[in-house]
């Protein structure tokens, strides 16, 4: 197929967003900029962006932020082990390369966490190498361009549509094709209802052409979640609320939380029970209210949330791992997954969300 980057390309100059990552697009930027933006809508990463950037503004930054520190400026946005294989990899750019990131493919694809996508687009936006940079979004443009219906999530696919990508770059223009294929995704190439009358390319698009342009791109129905019940304990003291460390490893690792039991739906005796077990019998908690209902949705998995507001009536010393909470460091100092804004305000933020491509 010809023309594809021939008609893209005037489009993204006229139709781009103005984006922070863009006005200053350094391949540090450009990474942060890619990590949040597989997770969550531009819209709702950019507070988090700009926020990131200001407080940790280069590679040397993130590797010496405290973790706690790094998890509060995440959270929100959800898949922590992310921003904590930055922070591995900004490591070893500080020791291997000087600071900055290497401007090599290879290279940058060899650190933890950056995968071929991300590798391609700090490569190609950053240093104007030609790799190809294929999401979710861009899959979607090239399977409606080719009116091609195999399945985009095996691998196979994958590969014959990055090598599509690729033989249509123009090789003195790599990242603003590959931003501009983004763009396209997210702005006019929409998952369901693409808008073709707004479409520059409208005129090469084969899954127009066939009337299947919505219909496509092709996957497999999602599987069924696993879901659990979580009971949660919402225990205030005069010091503050009891808040548990999550273990290192695993689902939310390191984060902080009111006392939480997944998996377990306890009543009021079971809690109990295994605050006892946990070494907070001591702490003789008057339950007051039961907690509403709430639903945390992750990628495999649902959370269904119950429990009970409950007080104690002294701050007693707490066993390793467990602190005495005021709002101030509930809001500034402790990162508390999103999993419980239904309970704690303070721990909301952005809508995380599984590959949005607005
Ligand atoms: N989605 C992910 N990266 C993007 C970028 N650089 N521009 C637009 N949308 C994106």
């Amino acid at each position: 197929m010809v023309g594809i980057a021939a008609a893209l390309l005037p489009w993204f100059w006229q139709n781009r967003r103005v984006l922070p990552f863009r006005q200053e697009p350094s391949a540090y930027h450009i990474w942060v900029s890619e990590i949040m933006l597989q997770q969550t809508r531009v819209s709702a990463a950019l507070p988090y962006y700009e926020r990131f950037v200001a407080e940790l503004p280069d590679p040397a930054a993130l590797a010496a932020c405290e973790p706690d520190r790094l998890r509060k400026l995440w959270q929100g946005l959800g898949y922590y082990s992310r921003v904590a294989n930055m922070q591995k990899a900004a490591r070893i750019v500080c020791e291997q390369y000087g600071g900055q990131l290497p401007a090599s493919w290879q290279a940058l694809r060899a650190l933890p966490g950056i995968g071929d996508y991300t590798a391609g687009a700090i490569a190609s936006i950053a240093f104007g190498i030609p790799a190809p940079a294929v999401d979710g979004n861009v899959l979607r443009v090239f399977a409606r361009l080719f009116d091609d219906g195999a399945d985009i999530t095996r691998p196979e696919t994958k590969r014959l549509f990055t090598r599509r990508v690729l033989e249509e770059m123009p090789k003195d223009a790599p990242g603003p094709y590959n931003e501009a294929l983004m763009e396209l995704g997210a702005l006019v190439c929409l998952p369901g209802a693409p808008r073709c009358a707004a479409c520059p390319l409208a005129a090469l698009c084969q899954g127009r052409a066939a009337g299947r342009a919505a219909a496509l791109p092709c996957k497999p129905p999602k599987k069924e979640k696993t879901r659990l019940p979580v009971t949660v304990a919402l225990i205030e003291s005069p010091a503050g609320l009891l808040l548990q460390r999550r273990p290192a490893r695993g689902l939310l690792a390191g984060l902080w939380q009111p006392l939480a039991f997944e998996g377990q739906a306890l009543d009021r005796a079971g809690l109990a029970a295994a605050l006892a077990d946990l070494g907070l019998g001591a702490l003789a908690v008057a339950w007051q209210a039961p907690l509403p209902a709430a639903r945390h949705i992750f990628t495999h998995r649902i959370w269904e949330l119950g429990g009970w507001r409950g007080a104690a009536a002294q701050a007693l010393p707490l066993p390793e791992g467990f602190v005495w909470a005021r709002p101030e460091a509930l809001a500034g100092t402790y990162p508390v997954p999103s999993a419980f804004a239904a309970y704690l305000p303070g721990a909301g933020g952005a809508q995380k969300m599984s590959k949005k491509p607005v």
